[in-house]
């Protein structure tokens, strides 16, 4: 057997008992992937604010304890890790409660309803000491797994632009309609999605600087947006994008495009990714999240816990807290991800570049853009090279001191 290094903890695996915060639409999704592929970690507790979605959930989760109060569920002596799958509003009361019981914590997205509600939260939970991880599942997909280790071994080269797009036909509860209560619109919800895929391609260490964004309510009768836009810069000279809409139809859209100086990725998360099916309509049943048909040609998805992160989400969670480590996505994420769409909120409204403000930045400073000049020879960049369909091969080249473009075919 390898003996350990200094560095090394041995690893004990631990059984985790969960408070779940939430029996609604997460909720569910997370204790089935939770509790799912004979899992040993058990929610042994849950709160809801109706006593009979509680017990209907108890019920299918085999949960032994259910309560209608916060607290009493964090509180359980036999608690160990608190997952808040509440709505966006709720976060911050349920994050105070598990510093004072002092419980580990996992919260869903958007942490906060804005940067200053997850200041807070961030604070709370560091000098409460205790564990903290950002339920950010879209960086955990197996997509997103593989081609982000590709861009991180250097297969792309520099990141210039890193897109994300969430678009679907809008949430399914009465409450994230509500700008008060949610936030915000599409932006908040889907956004905070898109932001951190797009700032885990270009760094997180690399700054978020400006954000420009378009949003508008083309459909629905409400006070927030429907649909966006946005585009954000990063310290190093890199975009990121995110296009984000509850009015779009056809189901969950969830793609992603990263292009780098030498080499492009394009994931295709959701709709159409190779599993297609007709149907009458006989026996029509579910067929995947935001699906609006069940009948005609449809677009299933094998497993959708795994195709939208949530099994890496929560083996890289536990595994953390068994390790005593932080893991890859904690509330400092979720804190950025809300300064990132606090700006986005204002760029909308003024229609100008609006800076990110991060009161806390723990990341690289002063990083600069990279070099867009490529050496050819002594007198010459190198524009571009090619071999053409007659079979020459061709550069285009850029003279050092005159700055004139010319070319040069080799037959
Ligand atoms: N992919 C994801 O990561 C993802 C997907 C959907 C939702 N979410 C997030 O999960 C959280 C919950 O969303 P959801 O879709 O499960 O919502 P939901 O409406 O389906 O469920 C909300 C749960 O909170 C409980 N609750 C307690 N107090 C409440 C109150 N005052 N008002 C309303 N509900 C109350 C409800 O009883 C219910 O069990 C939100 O923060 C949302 O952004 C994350």
């Amino acid at each position: 057997m390898r003996s350990l290094t200094n560095n090394e903890q041995p690893t004990t695996i631990r059984i985790m008992n969960i408070s779940m915060l939430g029996s609604g639409f997460i909720g569910r999704f997370y204790a089935d992937s939770l509790q799912g592929y004979r899992s040993k970690d058990k929610v042994v507790s849950i709160y809801s604010r109706k006593e009979d979605s509680a017990r209907k959930f108890a019920a299918d989760y085999q949960v032994p304890h259910v309560t209608t109060s916060m607290e009493e569920s964090i509180a359980r002596t036999e608690v160990q890790v608190v997952c808040i799958a509440l709505p966006n509003d709720l976060h911050e009361q349920a994050v105070m409660l598990c510093c004072k019981h002092k419980k580990a914590v996992i919260c869903t997205k958007p942490l906060g309803r804005n940067a200053a509600e997850a200041m807070r939260m961030l604070d709370a939970v560091e000098k409460a000491g205790i564990f903290n991880g950002y339920l950010e599942d879209l960086v955990y997909t197996p997509k997103f797994i593989k081609a982000h280790e590709s861009v991180k071994n250097g297969v792309l080269g520099r990141i210039l632009w890193a897109k994300s797009r969430e678009t679907h036909p809008g949430p399914h509860s009465d409450w994230f309609w509500d700008i008060t209560k949610a936030g915000g619109g599409a932006i908040i919800d889907l956004g905070c999605h898109c932001v951190e895929i797009a700032r885990s391609y270009i760094g997180k260490d690399i700054k978020p600087m400006e954000v420009m964004c378009w949003a508008d309510t083309q459909v629905k009768p409400i006070d927030a947006e429907d649909h966006a836009i946005g585009l954000v810069k990063y310290e190093n000279g890199a975009i990121g994008q995110f296009e984000v809409s509850w009015t779009f139809r056809g189901g969950l859209d969830l793609r992603d495009e990263v292009m780098g100086t030498e080499g492009t990725i394009w994931i295709n998360s959701f709709l159409r990714t190779g599993f297609e099916m007709f149907t009458s309509g006989t026996g029509a049943d579910y067929v995947s999240e935001k699906s609006e048909s069940n009948t005609g040609w449809l677009f299933p998805v094998g497993d959708e816990l795994n195709e939208l992160g949530y099994n890496h989400m929560f083996m890289d969670m536990f595994s953390a807290l068994e390790k005593n480590i932080a893991p890859r996505e904690t509330f400092y994420d979720g804190y950025v991800v809300n300064a990132v769409l606090d700006a986005a909120y204002k760029s909308a409204k003024t229609k100008l570049w609006e800076p990110v403000k991060l009161d806390v930045w723990r990341g690289r400073v002063g990083v600069t853009k990279d070099s867009h000049l490529v050496e050819y020879d002594a007198e010459h960049y190198l524009i571009k090279e090619e071999v053409t369909h007659y079979g020459s091969r061709k550069v285009i080249l850029k003279n050092k001191k005159t700055g004139r473009i010319v070319e040069r075919v080799d037959a």
